[in-house]
């Protein structure tokens, strides 16, 4: 009997303007998938920055099983106290390695294991460790201690340039499941599986509000760049929310990419006061 794996990725959240899009959808999109994990990016989760214990909550209850992470993931104070005994959230695994929390999750589902995990990239973002090697170390780690022959490998690879996300996947190829793209919180439609079984996007998009500079409040932004100020940028509340994803339909026996798929979801949502 074929044992066949399916993965839901969603972009990174932004606030709770993000949170609310995600709540909505996400019982439509696992009615529809049925999958074995929901894997989001929570590094946008509270108030546009971050992610804490509380608003992460929400979204576990909805059915989000793994948060992975990016640039701003130790954004919200305490938070490394909580990643350090919180197995369902990942930094990145390329932060050095002073920085206390999980670098990977593992998903059981039947006889498959999900193994879960992100790195950042390093061109135009701060520092971290070199990428390529460490996703390298990463895979050989995975490898020797699975307890499944072949298993499901995803990474979110969380960078500001295209160039560097096509290049990991050329590293990569053959090596994992997936290799998605975050970050930029804007959607590409790049997406494909190569001939080795690799599926692959540039970036997979945001949930958050539609009229905003990339989540955030457009006025904010305008003012950072007619001005050169610099202005705390918070989430925007708009009532038009977007929500983007990708499926991945993968094989359980051999941990090769079948399928990708890009969705956009889009509703209106009554105002809210902005906070949170
Ligand atoms: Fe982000
Ligand atoms: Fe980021």
């Amino acid at each position: 009997m074929q044992n066949n794996i399916s993965i839901v990725f969603l972009g990174d959240i932004i606030g709770k303007p993000g949170r609310q899009v995600c709540r909505y959808f996400l019982p439509q999109i696992i009615d529809e998938y049925s999958p074995d994990a929901v894997i989001a990016n929570g590094e946008n989760l509270a108030s546009g920055f971050g992610i804490s214990r509380k608003v992460s909550e929400e979204l576990f209850e909805t059915g989000v099983t793994v948060f992975t992470g990016g640039n701003h993931s130790l954004h919200v104070t305490g938070a490394e106290d909580w990643f350090e005994n919180e197995k369902r959230v990942v930094i990145p695994a390329n932060f050095t390695k002073y920085i206390k929390g999980s670098r990977t999750a593992v998903v059981k589902s039947g006889n498959s294991s999900i193994f879960i995990a992100c790195l950042v990239g390093r061109l135009f973002m701060n520092q971290a460790d070199n990428p390529f090697s460490c996703a390298d170390s990463l895979i050989e780690e995975i490898t020797r201690t699975s307890d499944v022959k072949n298993p499901v490998i995803i990474i979110d690879f969380h960078a500001e340039a295209t160039s560097e996300k096509r290049a990991l996947f050329f590293s990569l190829d053959g090596k994992v499941t997936a290799l998605l793209g975050t970050h930029t919180h804007i959607p590409t439609s790049d997406e494909f599986v190569s001939d080795r079984g690799t599926a692959y996007i540039t970036d997979v998009g945001m949930a958050g509000a539609f009229d905003s500079v990339i989540g955030m409040n457009p006025s904010d932004s305008l003012e950072a760049f007619k001005t050169g100020r610099k202005v705390r940028l918070k989430p925007s509340f708009g009532t038009k929310r977007r929500l983007d994803g990708v499926v991945i339909k993968a094989s359980g026996e051999t941990g090769r990419a079948l399928e990708i798929i890009r969705f956009s979801k889009f509703a209106d949502f009554p105002a809210i006061t902005p906070g949170a």
